[in-house]
């Protein structure tokens, strides 16, 4: 079972952006072994498990284009396999035989765990800023990001601040990508991003968009987000997305992310030219960019 579920959304493809991160961090530092290669692969274990649990708390059915694991398996495989993913990625991680690798994946993978929790406690929740959303996208998702920059640095053995440097980028990195992310639950087509577009407003959850639009609207429109946010539901789903669009919230968003892309870019100034660190730039810009 743990096969079949394993092989069912690993193959269901996703972009694999973090192993990405791994790959390119290491090679922009000049890096000659194979270590990033199984190190790249513990992250998108570890993507792959919160996946598993991310749709089971959100109850999404649709993931990658396919019935998320959750709906065709049932919750409790979800979980399970899930939990089987994050401790193999785990062995995976102690073979590559490096403290700074452990403190590094375990501290992220804590902190992810409490990202999810601090949203789940917000959730519901019509009160929740920007700075509370802020700082549960930076446990949720940037997080990974940071670690996967940060791996690539220390398989090179480079030194504290290039790791700080790689952290950095992938922390704003993971950011942009988040709020795009939240903007696409809004303004995403279902066939390009493989998901449910509103979900995030059928589970309550107040991001970006929502946050920014109570906050802009008339009284008459914050009062109808905050009861949309309040109750969770999706059934007014047209009249909170004219909300969304006409007080700007969207466009907002996508101001936040391009700065976090910049950041991300600048983090990485010091680091020498090469297709690999044009690839990271790249990178940035298609977390703010993307379609999917
Ligand atoms: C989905 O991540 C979860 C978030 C942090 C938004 P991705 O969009 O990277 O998912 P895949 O792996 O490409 O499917
Ligand atoms: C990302 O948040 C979840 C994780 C970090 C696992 P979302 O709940 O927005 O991700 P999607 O939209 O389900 O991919
Ligand atoms: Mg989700
Ligand atoms: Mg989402």
């Amino acid at each position: 079972m743990v096969r079949q579920v394993s092989e069912y959304i690993i193959s269901s493809g996703g972009k694999r952006l973090r192993p990405a991160l791994v790959v390119l961090s290491a090679k922009a530092l000049g890096y000659q072994g194979d270590k990033h290669h199984e190190l790249a692969a513990v992250v998108e274990f570890i993507h792959t498990a919160t996946l598993l649990h991310d749709d089971v708390v959100d109850a999404s059915n649709l993931r990658r284009g396919r019935d998320t694991a959750n709906a065709l398996f049932g919750n409790a495989t979800s979980v399970l396999v899930g939990d089987f993913l994050y401790s193999r990625a785990f062995q995976m991680m102690v073979s590559v035989d490096n403290t700074r690798v452990m403190k590094v994946l375990s501290d992220a993978t804590n902190i992810i765990a409490e990202g999810e929790v601090l949203q789940l406690m917000n959730c519901n929740d019509p009160e929740i800023d920007e700075t509370d959303y802020l700082r549960v996208i930076r446990y949720k998702t940037a997080q990974l990001f940071e670690a996967a920059g940060r791996l690539g640095a220390i398989v090179n053995d480079s030194p504290h601040d290039i790791e700080d440097a790689l952290g950095t980028y992938g922390m704003h990195l993971g950011t942009a990508f988040q709020i795009i992310d939240d903007v696409l639950d809004y303004s995403g087509e279902t066939d390009r991003i493989g998901k449910n577009v509103g979900d995030d407003l059928a589970e309550g959850k107040p991001t970006l968009p929502l946050i920014y639009a109570m906050k802009h609207g008339s009284t008459e429109e914050s009062e109808i987000i905050r009861q949309a946010i309040k109750q969770g539901e999706s059934k007014d789903f047209q009249r909170i997305l004219e909300i969304v669009q006409g007080t700007g919230a969207l466009e907002h968003a996508y101001t936040q992310a391009k700065q976090e892309a910049i950041l991300a870019e600048n983090a990485i100034a010091a680091i020498p030219s090469s297709q690999y660190k044009e690839a990271l730039i790249e990178l940035s810009a298609f977390a703010v960019s993307r379609k999917f």
